[in-house]
Formats: C-alpha cells, structure tokens, sequence
C-alpha cells in the first residue's frame, strides 16, 4: 500500500478519534481553514515572503498573530513553529543554554530534549517522576524531587519539566518556578500536551502565566492546528528572547509550510470566539461519561487531571489494552490515543460532542459486556537505578559504535536507549553505562510481559555499545 492509499484506508476504518491532532479529522475547523485543503486552498499553497510575511523575520502578518497568541497565554512574547513541539523544545534549550552547561530534566522526558543535548553540548541530569503502581504509567514531577536535584547540581542552569503529563497530570508550576529561580535556574516547561489550558474552566492555566520562563505547546495536538503546528511561549524577564527567535529560524525551514502557520492563527481565532462555550459544553458530557463508565465496572484514573484525558484499565477484564485497541478500531471504528499493556488512552479534545462521546461509551461498554472482571494487575517490578553517565549525550551521538552480546554489556556505555514500556521510562540512555543490575531488569521484565524498545536488536541479544 503507497502513502497515499494508507491515508484513505485509515480514513475507511476510523470513524469516530480519539487522538490527536485536536480538530479530530476535521469534525470542528475553522471555516476559512477548512477552505484552505480545497481548490481554492490550493492558490494560497505558496511561498512568498514579502506578501505573505516570513515566518523566521516576521513584521507584520505573523508578528501580529503571534502576539495575539501571547497575550491569550499571558506571555510576553510567542513564535509560531512548524516543526512540533520538538523544535520549540529544541529552541529552548539551545537558545538559552551554551556548549557545556547543564540541564535538570525528567528521565521520561521527550526525546527532543536528548536531541537538543545532541545540537547544543549540554549535558543532561535526570531526575525520576513518580510511578503509579495502579495504572503502571509515570505521574509528574514533584516540587521536592526538584528540590532534591537543585540542591545536588546547584551548577545546573535551568530545569525542564513536563506538564501536563501525557495522561493530564499537572506539575505544581507556581512552586518549581520559585524553587528553580531561587537557584538561578531558567524554568522550561514541555506543555506539548496543554494548548487547550487557557481556555479550559476550572483548570490551572498555561504555565507561562503561571512563573514558567519557556512554554512550548503542540497547538496541533488538543487544538484546531494542522498537524505540526506548535507555539513556543516566552518570557522576557531571565531569557533573551532576540536570541530565542534567532534559534528557532535556525531550526527551521527557510520555506515554512503558509498552511501550518495559517492554521495556528485559526487554532487561536477559534478559541478566542467560541473556546469557553465548547468547553462549557463539553465538561458535563465528560463527568458523565466518567460516570456511565465507572457504574460499567472501568477503573479510570482519577485524581486532579486533565479532563481532556481518560485512562482506563483496560486489563481488569482479561484484555490488553493492544488488544482491546484493535477490536475498537476494526470492530467501532474508534481509536484511542495510546495503548498498552494495561490502559488505553482516549484524547478528548474541543471537537468532539455528546455523540462521539456516546460512541465511545457503547464502544466500550459492549467490548467487555461478555468479560469478567479479574481486578488490579501486578505491581512494577522495582526499577532499576538510573546508571552512571559518563559521556555526553553529544559525545555519544558522535561516538564510534559496535555491536556486543547484551548479556556481557555490563560496564561499557550505551549508544542506543533501552526503554521499558509501559510505563515507557528509559533504563538506559546513550552515554550512560550498562550495570548488571539494569541486564537483569531486563531479562525479568520481559517475563511480565513489559515491552523494551529504543535499540536496533529487536530480540536484545546484541546492544549497540561505544567503542
Ligand atoms: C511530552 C511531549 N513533548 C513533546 C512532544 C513533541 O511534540 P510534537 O509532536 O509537536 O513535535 C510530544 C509528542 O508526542 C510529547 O508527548
């Protein structure tokens, strides 16, 4: 099957999303985007900067759109982007951060970050979020991790966090800001997952009004954006923020995509006049499918969240949460955000309505009618510590590599990242050395049933190792 073929197929199979991008296969775009991917659309799919403004110098057109965007956030300034949340995470770090320095960052942290590290020099220290043993799935980070790890690289220069997390968590941002500024840290916040919060009732706001130094959100992800559209958000007190707009035209494409850029103005358009209302509307819809679910028999993870968010266990009733996707896509024509061993993840977002929510209740409440419930599953086996890095990640990025037996890898430093999913934490990052602790992990995890990614051999005989 081409591309193109495969787009159609998913588009014949999937009827009612659950995932992202925001405008859920076009269910709520705004009406003058919408025209944009049709023949007259088509007339507009150019590339001229002077009269259509220049998304790496913007003065008139852009710059007055990202400055809309900025004050909806409560930001000094915005950069609209075009290549995700990646490259805006990207242009936090290297922007504000030189060759050497160092930068406190989730171990779970999004893989953008070890690619700025890679760009940049910078070396990263992680620190470990909590893990729900309920759900086997990474909550956010705590102030007093924070704390913890400032007090032991007061050298550091910033700390970045992630928040919300992918399952709606929120960081306490207000508390971290105060504790990273008192350490003369730069506080970056990965909000790839938070576009909607400005505009969400009874939800902590976007973190850069809320002390944060960088923001930067995937627009396209909960919003009205076409895939790839993100914001970086910044404030100008402790950052540089001609520098910032200097790293972000370095990262990007000297031929922006006009149609992402549009988009992000129509994403923020559609907020501004109707945002409060879809939400309003929505909220009840979504507590009372909470509600439908849990009389059901679902486990849902609960708690201060993200409404936007529903996790369920799914294996309680003797199905993975793989498996319980795929009889969801084939069977309903519904799909889910994420699946794993035990949960699956449906992304609400401001497109959807009382029917596709209903959709997604019949859809699950008739996938288990015939199950039994077995409750809770296992506990984690206990992670291993996070090993000893010795290499840069940019030296080990660099470095010469070959390929030795996993089993006799211990002391030697990894070129490739072992992650154990769920709940998707990295063992093992490329510059850290391989312990005889993290080989055994591995060995036992996978008799759990615990799936290790991120390295080239699949059956994890060999591991790639630098030299
Ligand atoms: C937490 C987090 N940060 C950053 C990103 C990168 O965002 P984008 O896909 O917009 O580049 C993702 C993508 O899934 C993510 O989950």
């Amino acid at each position: 099957m081409n591309i193109l073929d495969s787009m159609q197929n998913y588009k014949d199979t999937v009827h009612t999303p659950f995932h992202t991008p925001g405008h859920k296969m076009g269910l709520c775009v705004h009406p003058k985007l919408k025209k944009l991917l049709t023949e007259d659309g088509w007339k507009k799919e150019v590339n001229v900067t002077d009269a259509l403004d220049d998304l790496n110098s913007p003065s008139w057109a852009i710059k007055d759109a990202e400055e809309k965007a900025a004050k909806l956030y409560g930001a000094d300034a915005a950069l609209f982007m075009v290549n995700g949340t990646t490259s805006a995470i990207q242009t936090m770090i290297l922007g504000s951060l030189k060759d050497g320095d160092t930068i406190l960052a989730p171990r779970n942290a999004h893989r953008s970050v070890f690619g700025a590290a890679v760009l940049s020099g910078v070396d990263i220290v992680y620190m470990t979020p909590e893990i729900n043993d309920e759900f086997q799935i990474i909550e956010e980070l705590l102030p007093e991790t924070i704390e913890k790890s400032i007090k032991e690289h007061p050298y550091a220069k910033a700390v970045l966090i992630t928040s919300p997390t992918y399952y709606g968590r929120f960081s306490d941002i207000e508390t971290i800001a105060k504790i990273a500024h008192n350490a003369g840290m730069l506080l970056l916040v990965d909000e790839a997952h938070g576009p909607h919060l400005p505009f969400l009732p009874n939800s902590p706001k976007s973190a850069i009004s809320r002390g944060a130094d960088m923001v930067a959100s995937s627009t396209h992800k909960m919003l009205g954006a076409i895939t790839q559209g993100s914001m970086l958000f910044v404030n100008k007190e402790r950052v540089d923020f001609r520098k910032i707009a200097q790293t972000a035209a370095l990262l990007t494409t000297t031929s922006p995509n006009q149609i992402i850029v549009a988009s992000l103005e129509a994403a923020m358009e559609q907020m501004e006049s109707c945002g409060e209302e879809y939400f309003k509307n929505l909220l009840p819809l979504i507590e009372n499918l909470r509600k439908e679910l849990k009389e059901a028999g679902f486990e849902l993870l609960e708690g201060e969240l993200d409404p936007m968010k529903l996790t369920l266990r799914i294996s309680d009733f003797g199905i993975s949460g793989k498996e319980a996707d795929k009889i969801l896509l084939t069977k309903y024509g519904v799909a889910a955000e994420l699946s794993n061993l035990h949960n699956l993840l449906f992304l609400i977002s401001y497109a959807d309505n009382e029917d596709t929510l209903k959709t997604l209740k019949n859809a699950l409440i008739d996938l288990i009618k015939d199950r039994k419930k077995h409750g809770k599953t296992m506990n984690f086996p206990t992670l291993p510590k996070i090993p000893p890095s010795k290499i840069l990640p940019r030296k080990a990025f660099f470095g010469d590599i070959r390929e030795i037996p996993f089993k006799e890898s211990a002391g030697f430093v990894a070129a490739e990242e072992i992650t154990s999913y769920p709940p998707g934490i990295p063992l093992i990052h490329p510059g850290e050395v391989i312990t005889e602790e993290l080989i055994k992990y591995a060995k036992e995890v996978r008799s759990f049933g615990i799936k290790l990614i991120g390295f080239a051999d699949q059956t994890l005989e060999r591991v790639r190792v630098l030299k």
